[in-house]
């Protein structure tokens, strides 16, 4: 059976599907709400947040008032790891994801969520994407890592596997925890741009926090419409892409196809277990 084709893009797109941000657009309220999304996770995030990503945030230039424009930080971030920031008009086929960040572009959304939203919307904005992903991008072992995983989405989609490797985005890109010295911070993006969880990932006893391991993170399901159940650490980013950039995933997808799913709030007896949860949030509790 034939493979259906990607979608095409949407009228006006161009045919990677990025289309222009069209920053003399925002209106002075579009501003006005990333101001305040900005200083709300600017007091909630030292002391919580990876160093690299506070520094990401003052080498780009982003402690400027107001949405980006992608053009001035594109030019900051080229300067420090070859990335780019492109807009796009919403999702995007997979391969068209990972394509762009094979390539070190950073695929973005342009719009910016309504005030009745600052807490939650489903679907990401540019807040979302660009205070939640990019400063990361300006560090150069996190960026290596994400242009890897892009390839490595490149890979297993043509091997038609890709329902695995999306759970290492997830618990990684969007939802990592990573130690420190000083104790476990938060990285990933769907953290660091939510006020609500960028409070719970850290201190509420209901998560489990346990100790990355590659195929075990593949085996468990994520929640989309609620804060995670589980959140798994790494040592490094050096570590992550260590774990990841030279290992060949094919015998792992192998390997993961005939394996069950692990329960979302199970721990088993190989975890590395950091915080044993109590799942009270989960099941209706604090
Ligand atoms: N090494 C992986 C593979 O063989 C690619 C990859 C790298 C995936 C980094 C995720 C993150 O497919
Ligand atoms: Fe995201």
């Amino acid at each position: 059976m034939a493979k259906p084709l990607s979608p095409q893009p949407p009228p006006g797109a161009a045919a990677d599907w990025t289309v222009p941000q069209n920053w003399a657009a925002y209106t002075p309220e579009d501003h006005a709400t990333w101001d305040i999304l900005f200083a709300r996770q600017m007091r909630q995030l030292p002391g919580r947040v990876t160093d690299e990503f506070l520094a990401g945030v003052t080498t780009l230039g982003m402690d400027q008032p107001g949405i980006p424009d992608f053009a001035r930080l594109s030019q900051r971030l080229i300067r420090a790891t070859g990335w780019q920031v492109v807009a796009v008009p919403g999702l995007v086929p997979d391969a068209v994801f990972f394509e762009h960040l094979a390539h070190r572009r950073f695929v973005a959304g342009r719009f910016i969520r309504r005030r009745d939203q600052l807490d939650y919307l489903a679907e990401p904005d540019v807040f979302h994407d660009v205070f939640g992903h990019v400063p990361l991008l300006a560090d150069p072992v996190y960026a290596d890592y994400l242009q890897a995983y892009g390839q490595g989405g490149l890979r297993a989609r043509g091997l038609g596997v890709l329902a695995h490797l999306a759970r290492l985005y997830w618990y990684t890109v969007e939802f990592g925890l990573v130690k420190s010295a000083q104790g476990l911070r938060l990285f990933g993006a769907g953290i660091v741009s939510s006020h609500g969880e960028s409070a719970f990932a850290l201190d509420s006893p209901s998560p489990n926090r346990l100790g990355f391991d590659l195929a075990r993170v593949m085996r468990t399901p994520y929640r989309i419409d609620d804060y995670q159940q589980v959140y798994f650490v790494i040592n490094s980013f050096a570590d992550l892409l260590e774990k990841t950039q030279n290992t060949d995933f094919a015998p792992l997808y192998a390997q993961l196809a005939g394996a069950a799913d692990i329960a979302i709030d199970a721990i088993l007896p190989d975890d590395a277990v950091l915080t044993r949860g109590t799942q009270a949030y989960a099941h209706g509790g604090a």
